[in-house]
């Protein structure tokens, strides 16, 4: 986590790191700090947002064409303004904004102390910064190369930028484990941990490798990696555009995101189905074909709402192309000791493609000889360059912390990969496909209709505002639905909500029941309908208050719930997808009622990279 950006070039550098860091609050927003080089380095910081910096920092010199900035999500010592990034090496001569986690940091702490560093924060990134300066004095060397021979004493995630006082038109920047691009303009470089802060000045971007560092000056780039030999980098162009990251008159970001939902499902389909052939194709992983003929299972590791994704995948795999297939934690995969063959499919799923357990959780697999496909949204990021094949989810830049476009496309592409290895194996007749397939092709559409429900969500949420808790129901297809909806209200406005399958209820949660407890019940017409119907009398009879989503036109329901929210009817299949789209609206309006902040929720950051 944590989001930097560095610019170095013609232009005055503070309102171009300002900008890229509001880009990059995604990344986390405990604090943040800018360093500016001109006569000597200036540097401000303050806990909170880039706003609480900017109001800090009004009036102060702002000059410089060359600068380092960083927002940050704590891992090492409090949100303070002492532990904000830009940290600095004893003499003041180095500063350095980094994300991640230098693991081993209390070693190089305690050896660093001993010859007489003393620190003035509780950070991992001061000790670094100190490390480089003790080897640029003890080996004699210049930046770039005391960067290269400290970085192969440190264990874990990095991505640093570094300003020297000393070299005031020069920057060096390395990364490992943590993402960062650099932009190429005309006599001017930006740098920065995702290229939203660099959109508007260059399209031409260099995604830097792992282990690799940048010596940049405003006229050059110059790669190295970890073992000095210098590297040709690779240009790519940007294909994102400004307004994919602006809000776009909505109020926030999370809404604009919802409301994107039918663009981003038909994005995510484009070019992959051929409904009247009952036919599914997928580029990104067609040579791994074979492989999904023969799989003897699936596992699909993930994190948070891509797990959620992961399990209504489970159910469609499982349904269409009757492979078994295992959803894991990716957190918890890596830490025993899973059977992997060399005849296993691992899928990982990641909006982000940074987050550290579901990389990690790939690399094990990896090394074990399975063959891994991703399901990822940010293009160019960690994991789909660590997978054998993949499928993009084209959902465009997601910025609101709270997942649901992300979601929705992930779930999209599951049901694509279902189908496409029920094609390979047969399990499905071609009528099938046909049906199926003709179904998810209005799938855009429906949603279009499930977003409706926007007032409805509205009044609801008005009447549980206040509650403390909620539990969320589902069966079947339903239950990682239900899952998605607790995530999410918890995650926003702070209302603790539990997800269960609704038969499990009568197991325990059930206790919880009174007149002051919203259940909200995943109660379509589907499979489990009337399973689901006995449920919610169980939820009535003991005075739940039944919130209840249900298939336009229902009546038997109604006549059960408190409140009801109308879905589309639409084939199963597509049950996760419309259905998740009024929970999604149900905990915006909730949290914003409770006034938190919708888009930045209080601890969280989107993108995870550490464990
Ligand atoms: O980028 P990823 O999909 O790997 O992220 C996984 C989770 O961190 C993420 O889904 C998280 O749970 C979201 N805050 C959910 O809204």
């Amino acid at each position: 986590m944590c989001g930097i950006v560095g610019y170095i070039g013609q232009k005055e550098a503070w309102p171009i790191i300002v900008k890229g860091l509001k880009r990059l609050e995604y990344r986390g927003y405990d604090s943040a700090g800018i360093a500016l080089v001109a006569q000597g380095i200036n540097s401000y910081k303050k806990a909170g947002k880039v706003t609480d910096l900017e109001a800090f920092a009004e009036g102060k010199d702002l000059r410089g064409r060359v600068g380092i900035g960083h927002t940050r999500w704590a891992t090492h010592g409090e949100p303070s303004d002492r532990n904000a990034h830009p940290h600095f090496s004893e003499d003041e001569r180095l500063a350095i904004v980094h994300n991640g986690i230098i693991e081993n940091y209390a070693t190089l702490k305690e050896e660093l102390a001993s010859r007489g560093h003393t620190f003035k924060s509780d950070t991992d990134t001061e000790v670094l910064i100190h490390l480089i300066a003790d080897i640029m004095e003890a080996e004699n060397t210049d930046l770039l190369e005391a960067v290269r021979i400290a970085l192969t004493q440190v264990v874990g995630a990095y991505a640093i930028v570094i300003a020297d006082r000393e070299h005031p038109n020069q920057l060096v920047a390395a990364r490992k484990g943590s993402p960062m691009v650099i932009g190429i303009g005309e006599k001017e470089y930006f740098i920065a941990s995702d290229a939203s802060p660099i959109i508007e000045y260059t399209r031409n971007v260099v995604y830097l490798k792992d282990q690799e560092i940048a010596f940049i000056s405003d006229d050059a780039l110059l790669l190295k990696n970890i073992d000095n030999e210098v590297q040709t980098p690779y240009i790519q162009k940007l294909e994102m555009h400004l307004e994919m990251l602006e809000k776009a008159g909505y109020e926030h970001f999370m809404l604009k995101e919802i409301h994107e939902q039918p663009r981003s499902i038909r994005d995510c389909m484009r070019g992959r189905i051929y409904p009247q052939e009952g036919k599914v194709q997928l580029g990104g992983i067609k040579e791994y074909a074979e492989k999904l003929r023969n799989a003897d299972r699936i596992i699909i590791v993930a994190c948070g709402t891509s797990w959620h994704a992961g399990l209504v995948g489970e159910y469609l795999i499982e349904e269409y192309a009757r492979v078994p297939v295992g959803v894991e934690y990716a957190s918890e995969f890596r830490y025993r000791n899973p059977i992997i063959t060399e005849k296993d499919i691992v899928i990982a799923i990641s909006q982000s493609g940074e987050t550290a357990d579901t990389m990690a959780a790939v690399e094990l697999a990896k090394e074990r000889g399975a063959t891994i496909l991703g399901i990822c949204n940010v293009v160019g990021s960690s994991i789909p360059r660590l997978t054998h094949g993949g499928v993009y989810t084209h959902a465009g830049p997601e910025i609101g912390v709270a997942s649901t476009k992300a979601f929705t496309a992930q779930v999209t592409v599951l049901t694509l990969i279902a189908l496409y290895t029920a094609q390979l194996r047969g399990t499905l007749p071609q009528s099938k496909l046909v049906e199926l397939l003709t179904a998810l092709e209005d799938a855009p559409l429906l949603v279009e209709r499930a977003l409706k429900c926007d007032e409805a969500t509205q009044y609801i949420a008005s009447e549980i505002k206040d509650s403390t808790n909620a539990i969320f129901l589902g069966r079947g297809i339903g239950f990682p639905v239900a899952l998605e909806g607790a995530l999410k209200l918890k995650e926003i406005s702070y209302i603790h909500a539990e997800g269960y399958p609704a038969a499990e209820m009568k197991h325990g949660p059930i206790a919880l029941i009174d007149k002051e407890m919203p259940v909200v019940v995943i109660a379509t017409k589907n499979s489990s309908y009337e399973k689901v119907i006995s449920n919610i009398q169980e939820v009535k009879a003991r005075k739940g208050r039944v919130i209840a989503i249900v298939t336009e036109g229902d009546t038997a329901v109604r006549e059960l719930a408190d409140y009801v929210i109308e879905i589309p009817d639409a084939e199963e299949a597509l049950l996760p997808l419309l259905a998740t789209v009024p929970l999604q609206l149900l905990s915006y309006h909730t949290a914003l009622l409770r006034g938190c902040n919708v888009d930045q929720p209080r601890n969280l950051a989107k993108s995870v990279t550490v464990e």
